[in-house]
């Protein structure tokens, strides 16, 4: 058991259901501690950056358009073993794949239209958390 820290985001898709007090419920719910929060809007070069390891993938131009449509939630999920936890309640990307009861298969349109984002292993949970939230901002 270790105690992490992950970067969880709920995509535009899930601001514009009205999900983000389920999401948040959810991770609450679970045991898991909220240790920052905000809302953002994020732009090209922002989105561009962040998904950077997928800038050679045919989806990269759409899914940078997709997060960029609206406001995001941004978070910092903590707690034990909190990174694939957190992958555990979100489901497989591909909702159409999804374990029953994920937020995924509970509530996602389709592969790039998920409705959360989840880092998926402790450097990339570094790297993402870092690339929103100063010291400052983390309780
Ligand atoms: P996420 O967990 O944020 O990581 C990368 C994102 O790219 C993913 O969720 C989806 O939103 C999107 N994505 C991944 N695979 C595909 C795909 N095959 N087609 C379209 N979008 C994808």
């Amino acid at each position: 058991m270790s105690l992490e820290r992950t970067l969880s985001i709920i995509k535009p898709d899930g601001v514009r259901k009205k999900l983000v007090g389920e999401v948040i419920r959810r991770f609450e719910k679970e045991g898991i501690h909220i240790a920052a929060l905000k809302k953002i809007r994020m732009d090209r070069a922002q989105a561009e950056g962040f998904y950077t390891v997928h800038k050679e993938r045919p989806f990269f131009g759409e899914l940078v358009k997709f997060m960029i449509s609206g406001p995001v939630v941004v978070m910092i999920l903590e707690g034990e073993n909190v990174i694939s936890r957190n992958r555990e309640i979100m489901g497989a990307t591909d909702p159409a794949k999804a374990a029953p009861g994920t937020l995924r298969k509970l509530y996602a349109d389709s592969i790039q239209n998920n409705i959360v984002h989840g880092s998926d292993a402790p450097a990339t949970a570094k790297f993402e958390v870092s690339y929103f939230f100063k010291d400052s901002e983390i309780f």
